[in-house]
């Protein structure tokens, strides 16, 4: 069985062959003893460290070939030293495990990108500042057969949990109006075309921009596969029955 189509394993090669921007990416193996331990995990110390030093040292961001820990980013997915990294390391398996439907190839050790930003949110509550997810400048698109289908602003509203300002909502609604209004003068969709024309079929790709205005590919995914806003007309209806309109946020009550 070849690898899955969602997989960095597929298509990070690619978008790294095309001379397309995206953070400095390693992967490393992580020694799963299936026979005996599902949960014994064997992550090769040394060269998760190698890893590290040619992303150019950390902080790193860390994923599997699958999946994140974007809501916890202290949990599985920033790392500041090698005692953080294991954690994360360990707790991403840890994840898949649970999630059971979603693969796990490897680890994928990334450059971390300061993502622009004017607040950030989730994390736990006693995390420091840095830990906290900023939600920042960063647009998925939808591709289909070499043409762009769709973009929407990435963050959704109605998802957001423990923002770090009190005013979040109205810096929510200007970092997505400047998101939209930044990528189109800077002309992203045309670094998304070239995307389009190499990968056929459907897809989703995300891209983020950083606080010197760099632009970088950050993930992808089969399009059928990936979140879609509800409310977009080509999202599947399923999208609303499970998510809801992307943009409800419940009015706060005095408890
Ligand atoms: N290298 C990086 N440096 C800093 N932040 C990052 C980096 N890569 C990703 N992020 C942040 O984490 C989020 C999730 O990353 P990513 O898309 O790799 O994970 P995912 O779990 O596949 O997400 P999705 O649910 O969108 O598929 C990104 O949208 C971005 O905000
Ligand atoms: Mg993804």
């Amino acid at each position: 069985m070849g690898v899955s189509k969602n997989s960095m394993l597929y298509w990070f090669p690619k978008l790294e062959e095309m001379g397309i921007p995206v953070p400095k990416t390693e992967f490393t193996h992580i020694g799963l003893d299936t026979k005996n331990d599902m949960w014994a995990v064997d992550i090769d110390k040394k060269e998760m460290k190698e890893a590290v030093e040619k992303v150019g040292g950390y902080p790193v961001f860390l994923r599997t070939d699958h999946i994140s820990s974007k809501h916890e980013m202290s949990m599985g997915s920033r790392a500041t030293g090698d005692d953080e990294l294991r954690h994360c390391a360990e707790h991403l398996v840890e994840k898949t495990m649970m999630i059971m439907t979603v693969g796990l190839n490897v680890l994928a050790i990334r450059e971390w990108i300061e993502i622009n930003h004017y607040y950030r949110a989730f994390g736990f509550p006693h995390a420091r500042d840095e830990y906290k997810t900023p939600i920042g400048f960063e647009m998925r698109y939808f591709i289909r057969d070499g043409e762009i289908e769709c973009k929407h602003f990435y963050w959704v509203k109605g998802s957001i949990r423990r923002a770090d300002r009190d005013n979040w909502k109205s810096l929510h609604d200007t970092t997505k109006r400047e998101t939209l209004r930044q990528f189109e003068k800077d002309d992203v969709d045309s670094l998304v075309l070239k995307i389009a024309e190499e990968f056929k079929g459907y897809w989703s790709v995300d891209v983020a921009m950083d606080v010197d205005g760099n632009y970088y590919v950050i993930d992808m995914a089969e399009g059928e596969e990936s979140y879609h806003k509800p409310e977009c007309e080509n999202a599947p209806d399923v999208m609303m029955r499970i998510y809801g309109n992307s943009e409800y946020v419940e009015e706060e009550t005095d408890e």
